[in-house]
């Protein structure tokens, strides 16, 4: 394999990261030796649209917007990833260029292997080949919750399938704890951010939103 390295913090870290959830420790230190640590600022275009790809990412910290736009600079959300989250398999499985950009939200910490070292890993570790497939079905799973909520719902329900989706439990209450602003939102449901804010607004006067301490609790109604 390739040179680079992230050493013993790299092995404990690659123990809690789900692609390699099964990964016994003689192989999470072979990939520990050829992954290399990359630390970049918020707003970087890690990977562009269109370019030839060449390396797998795993997200340590940080989170980033993966995103298409148009000519006219009109941008959709794919998905929002977090700590512990991949991107850039799908052009080192088929070849293809880049399908999309991926951009720090936030400063971010990441993980980097190249496309080699990437398809050996594959090759020695079904547990990998695996955990790649289960995330694969899930992100198709998302697509076609989205492609539905796209062509049976109003921008009503859109916004509030996004807040549901994006909330977790946390003493008793559902909340979203990620940083998501409306212009997010807009731009993962295909609306308008003014529009967004008009039907927040809503929700918030209907009583099943409320925004505390910057965090949007959802209570049910
Ligand atoms: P790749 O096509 O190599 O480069 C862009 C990356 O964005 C892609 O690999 C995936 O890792 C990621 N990506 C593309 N579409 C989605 C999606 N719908 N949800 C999550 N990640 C995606």
């Amino acid at each position: 394999m390739a040179s680079g390295g992230v050493g013993t913090r790299g092995l404990v870290l690659l123990r809690t990261i789900p692609l390699f959830h099964g990964v016994l420790d003689p192989q999470l230190e072979q990939i520990a030796g050829v992954a290399n640590h990359r630390k970049v600022t918020r707003g970087t275009v890690i990977v562009r649209a269109g370019d030839v790809t060449d390396s797998l990412y795993i997200l340590i910290n940080g989170s980033a917007r993966v995103l298409n736009s148009d000519d006219e600079g009109r941008e959709v959300i794919l998905s929002i990833l977090g700590p512990g989250d991949f991107f850039g398999e799908m052009g080192l499985i088929d070849g293809s260029p880049r399908s999309a950009d991926v951009v720090a939200a936030e400063a971010c910490e990441m993980l980097v292997i190249s496309k080699a070292d990437f398809k050996r890993c594959l090759q020695e570790n079904f547990e990998v080949a695996l955990n790649i497939m289960k995330r694969l079905v899930e992100r198709l799973r998302d697509a076609d919750r989205k492609i539905e909520s796209l062509a049976l719902m109003d921008v009503y329900g859109r916004v509030a399938k996004l807040l549901l989706e994006f909330s977790e439990m946390h003493d008793g209450h559902r909340v979203i704890r990620r940083k998501i602003t409306k212009q997010d939102i807009a731009k993962m449901i295909g609306a308008s951010r003014e529009m967004v804010s008009r039907v927040m607004k809503d929700l918030e006067a209907s009583g099943y939103i409320r925004v505390e301490e910057g965090q949007i609790v959802l209570d049910e109604g």
